[in-house]
């Protein structure tokens, strides 16, 4: 069997083993039940189900075993391609019957909007306007049976190398796990667990001793501009935590008299608003790759050094003072090489996926710095909370499977192969681009785990923007053009709520009011009969109608702090995870991103041959035309313009040109306080 060498293999490579209780449970975990990880590890039993679950094994006393020996992931037999199921035939049959329905019925019937709700962990999901009834919820639950979810999601969190292409398992929920945690997955002979603390206690000291200027810069100055060089889930993940925590009450008073920047793009422009007003003399800088290859991250990287050098002289402590590194232990040559000190390396592990390693030292050592260690913590407290909860709970009260679930159905039933995140708070502003990462780089597939072409539609297109300003944005689309699941995401207190004289709501009250207008404008619409009677003219009727039955999911959490920061991120990464495991794909590896990176390198040679003014001999004549415009017509405009060769564009190339580089200019500080933006 293809796939079980395939696992095995891989197995042998990891070489994992793990402590668990013994005796191993049924051959694929529980039925559709909680998973009994936790609840037997602690010796508990699972939370009383509105469901019939079944019970828990009663707990036994722990043993070291491996893997190997162990029912688990590299057993998943090769499962046939799930749309040939009895359990999808029954789903796409059951979706005929969803057709002949609208939304606008649904959400008038109280009992079924009694059920379809979650309370859970201070989270409240409602998700009454899908086009869901108790007999869908069914089906999926039987689908996900038949897709072993349970057990997928338990060898995940043991550390099997469920990423078995890569070779590598997928444990970013070590990445919050507490220190005593008795689940100890090991990888490459190491206890996870540990080896996560250890970079925790790392970074903690490390960022204490920053912030309390034990730790300065080359030239004896506080550092307290960050710059954080890094791209992809090294840049949007942790992008996502500044934004939230900026407005956080505790975040506001931590980050007094810092800044923290993110250098992502290559573009040189990234680099002269990244270091504008910026003094060389107080920046950290932190390269964030966890492979220390990628060519944007690397090159900007290496641009920063250059800038540091261009005011500080090029004396090896000006690196090993400034510059610091988060990157995979199969990096630290790498990172060596480019002159950083061993203290000032933060790892991180193959096991943990790039655009899921918010939570390891990419999130950390950026984060920590600007708010400090114990905000960044509860960071990790909210997501750990909230793997629990994942792994704990049963199906009707499971949140990500449910949201996972539901987007199965909603893609691959339903055919909605778009899906929009509309956080009703500011300061969610980057969530949809991380989870446009998360989820399109996971489940952006077309072969399941033994290599089968999908024949049913995965990895829907997410984007998203805050509520309300979406809403003056791309909601015409959504609610009279194509129609888009939306995830309605707000809050039952604001970071920072105003109430201004006179007015009869707060200002985040007046915000939420459209949390929960705009739900109901998608699932009722508006018909032409309602119109009518408002008295609109008939030939605007067409044009008015909202054809309604459009749905949507809302999530209303207590407020936006740094443990809900936490506790939604891990739920975002838990429901890409569930749609991957029933649609079994592999979601943890990105073949997809490295074409365009090949092609790129060698598009680079072309230009370099380009640049030293002889021909270039491209790949196709479509490529050929293009870069032949680039490197010739704007040039010599450009030349004629200026009267002066620009950067590179001279006969011998970049290196020997007449172009004398102009790194970007820090600006005088003097007179502008601690705050420096
Ligand atoms: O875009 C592809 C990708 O490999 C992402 O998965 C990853 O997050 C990003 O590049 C950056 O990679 P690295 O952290 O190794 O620089």
């Amino acid at each position: 069997m293809k796939l079980l060498f395939a696992f095995t293999t891989a197995f042998v490579c990891v070489g994992n083993s793990f402590v668990l209780p013994s005796p191993p449970g049924p051959k694929f975990g529980p039925k559709f039940g909680p998973s009994p990880i936790y609840s037997q590890i602690r010796g508990g039993s699972s939370p009383a189900s509105p469901t019939s679950e079944p019970p828990t094994p009663s707990p036994t006393p722990s043993r070291t075993v491996s893997l190997t020996n162990h029912i688990n992931y590299d057993e998943v037999p090769d499962l046939p391609l799930v749309s040939t199921t009895p359990e999808w035939k029954a789903l796409e049959e059951h979706a005929k019957e969803i057709e002949e329905t609208h939304l606008r019925d649904y959400i008038m019937d109280d009992e079924r909007c009694d059920a379809m709700h979650v309370l859970e962990d201070g989270i409240m999901l409602d998700y009454s306007r899908q086009r869901v009834t108790e007999k869908t919820l069914d089906l999926l639950s039987d689908l996900a049976e038949a897709q072993l979810l349970r057990s997928k999601m338990t060898s995940m969190y043991r550390g099997a190398p469920i990423n078995f292409t890569e070779k590598r398992a997928v444990l970013h929920t070590a990445l919050r796990s507490r220190k005593d945690s008795p689940l100890r997955p090991v990888v490459d002979g190491l206890d996870v667990v540990d080896e996560v603390h250890s970079v925790l206690e790392q970074i903690k000291k490390f960022t204490d001793m920053v912030r309390e200027g034990e730790v300065t810069g080359y030239t004896g100055k506080q550092l307290r501009n960050i710059v954080s060089v890094g791209i992809g889930g090294s840049y949007l993940g942790p992008e996502f935590l500044h934004e939230c925590l900026k407005t956080e009450p505790e975040g506001v008073n931590a980050a007094l008299g810092y800044t923290l920047r993110f250098l992502s793009n290559v573009d040189p422009v990234d680099v002269e608003r990244t270091c504008s007003e910026l003094d060389p003399e107080e920046t950290l800088i932190i390269i964030v790759s966890k492979t220390f290859t990628t060519a944007e991250t690397m090159l900007n990287a290496r641009t920063m050094r250059q800038w540091l050098w261009d005011f500080m002289g090029n004396d090896p402590e000006v690196v090993s003072k400034h510059v610091v590194a988060c990157a995979s232990t199969s990096a630290t040559d790498k990172v060596r090489s480019f002159g950083i000190s061993d203290d000032y390396f933060f790892r991180f592990w193959d096991w943990v996926g790039g655009r899921y390693s918010v939570c390891s030292a990419a999130g950390a050592v950026p984060i920590s710095l600007v708010y400090g260690f114990d905000l960044f913590s509860k960071v990790l407290d909210g997501a750990r909370s909230m793997d629990e909860h994942f792994i704990q709970k049963p199906l009707r009260r499971n949140i990500p499977m449910l949201m996972g679930l539901i987007g199965v159905w909603n893609m691959s039933f339903l055919k909605y192969n778009m899906r929009t995140t509309l956080p009703y708070a500011e300061a969610l502003l980057k969530l949809p681009a991380h989870i446009q990462q998360l989820d399109m780089e996971s489940n952006g597939k077309h072969v399941t785990r033994s290599g089968k072409e999908v024949d049913y539609l995965v990895g829907e297109v997410d984007f998203g923007e805050p509520g309300t300003n979406g809403q003056h944005s791309f909601f015409q689309l959504l609610h009279m053009g194509q129609a888009v699941p939306c995830d309605f995401i707000g809050f039952v207190k604001s970071q920072n709520d105003l109430v201004v004289d006179g007015e009869t709501l707060s200002s985040h009250d007046e915000l939420m009011t459209n949390f929960f207008a705009q739900p109901d404008a998608l699932a009722n619409g508006k018909t032409a009969d309602e119109l009518r009677a408002e008295g609109v003219p008939e030939w605007q009727i067409p044009h008015r109608t909202f054809h309604g039955n459009r749905p949507s999911m809302s999530l209303l959490l207590p407020k936006l702090t740094a443990f809900h920061v936490g506790q939604l991120l891990a739920l975002y990464e838990h429901r890409t995870a569930v749609q991957g495991f029933v649609w079994d794909l592999n979601s943890f590896d990105q073949w997809g991103v490295e074409l365009g990176k090949k092609l790129a390198l060698g598009i680079k040679d072309k230009l370099v041959e380009g640049r030293a003014g002889r021909t270039i001999k491209a790949d196709n004549p479509s490529t050929k035309r293009l870069l032949d415009y680039y490197v010739n017509s704007v040039n010599e405009d450009e030349e004629e313009e200026t009267g002066r060769k620009q950067p590179g564009w001279g006969k011998n190339g970049p290196a020997g040109s007449d172009f004398a580089r102009q790194p970007p200019q820090p600006h005088n500080l003097k007179d502008r306080g601690t705050k420096l933006n």
